[in-house]
């Protein structure tokens, strides 16, 4: 149950330092932050046709820029960077994870900040646009992603991640950290007198992927550079609480109104609850014996097509060349590494005579479908 003194499933209009330090302390599930970038861009920005670029020139992305002393220009962004992350570790929860975007202007400032307060990095995914704007004076590479760094508050720690799940999203293979996601445009792009609203508004796609990723249900996602609302209206759609914090009242208003009309499918427990490493059955290799998915005697095969085969004794060890284990211990043996059993043995089918992993009897296990 969130923590009731959290404002939920509200945007709160302010500083966002401020405003966090206001909350309680470690209450928060998960943070998305997508801070500003600090561009420190010098002038305007034109195509060839004559036509000014809508590039991010706005108020909130301005910090002190002195070119004769660059280590003083970015110390008021680093200053104030190492503000708000601190903030941000201070309302997460131990369990918690982070998630922050942006650019090289200010990414690899913010992964150093990052690793010098705690946060322990999992991983960094890197946005691929796949309909980048242009590098217009042909002076560059297109500037064609983004990075998002991926961390927990502390190493070690359990965290949320929703395995199965992107695995599913990605057609049946692992989720990679390279993600192929279009530019918001189109109608979900919030305009005003037909411009955009935000110049930096994000795609609901990649947070669907982040929210889905690193939460469950019921559990409370902080965006404290809120914008548009990106994050709300995705962790909404997801039944998941969230907070928002923006300092620009336009924004406010822009967010709310679009977080209001948002009308999420009823919830239903088995199309949002998915189960992760924290929350489902251990099933022991024991059990497929058990209940008569494998027999004692039957031989197992190391992959596919191995012609190395081990013997699976009454008690769910396996033999293989007079050394006996568990499966990941027969396996880490033969492999001479750190190995899971669980997708390495193979069965042959006794209907269709093929080898099929045994990873797929437990899942069978756990859904409940016991038939052979
Ligand atoms: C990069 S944009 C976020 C865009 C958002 N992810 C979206 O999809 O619309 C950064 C936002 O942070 C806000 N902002 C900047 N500094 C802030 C601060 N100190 N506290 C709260 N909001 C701030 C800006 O007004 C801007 O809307």
């Amino acid at each position: 149950m969130p923590n009731p003194t959290l404002p939920l499933d509200r945007i709160i209009q302010g500083d966002c330092v401020d405003v966090l330090n206001r909350l309680p302390e470690s209450s928060v599930d998960l943070i998305f932050a997508d801070p500003p970038y600090n561009l420190q861009l010098r002038g305007e920005l034109w195509r060839p046709n004559m036509t000014r670029v809508d590039a991010v020139d706005d108020e909130w992305d301005r910090f002190a820029d002195d070119p004769d002393d660059p280590a003083r220009a970015f110390a008021a962004y680093d200053a104030f960077t190492e503000a708000w992350l601190r903030a941000c570790r201070r309302v997460l929860k131990e369990t918690g994870t982070i998630w922050v975007i942006g650019t090289y202007h200010n990414i690899f400032r913010v992964g150093k900040l990052m690793q010098d307060l705690g946060f322990w990095i999992l991983n960094s995914v890197v946005w691929v646009k796949t309909n980048p704007m242009p590098n217009f004076r042909g002076v560059r590479f297109t500037n064609a992603h983004e990075t998002l760094i991926w961390a927990q508050k502390k190493r070690g720690a359990r965290y949320t991640f929703n395995y199965q799940a992107m695995k599913h999203l990605n057609d049946g293979k692992q989720m990679r950290s390279d993600w192929e996601l279009p530019l918001c445009t189109g109608d979900e792009r919030l305009k005003i007198n037909g411009q955009k609203a935000h110049t930096t508004q994000k795609p609901e796609a990649l947070l669907y992927r982040v929210i889905l990723a690193s939460s469950n249900p019921g559990d409370v996602v902080l965006d404290p550079f809120f914008g548009t609302g990106t994050t709300g209206a995705v962790a909404k759609k997801l039944h998941r609480h969230w907070i928002g914090v923006e300092r620009d009242e336009t924004y406010v208003r822009l967010a709310a109104e679009r977080i209001a009309a948002v009308q999420p499918a009823p919830f239903e427990e088995e199309v949002f609850v998915f189960q992760n490493r924290r929350n489902r059955p251990r099933i022991p290799f024991g059990a497929l014996l058990e209940r008569g998915l494998l027999r004692p005697g039957q031989t197992l095969y190391f992959g596919p097509k191995g012609e190395v085969q081990a013997k699976i004794l009454a008690d769910g060890s396996l033999m293989w060349n007079g050394f006996v284990g568990s499966i990941h211990q027969v396996a880490s043996r033969i492999k001479n590494a750190p190995c899971n059993g669980w997708q390495h043995w193979y069965y042959e089918d006794s209907d269709t005579g093929r080898r099929r992993v045994i990873d797929e009897l437990r899942e069978r296990v756990r859904a409940g479908r016991l038939e052979s």
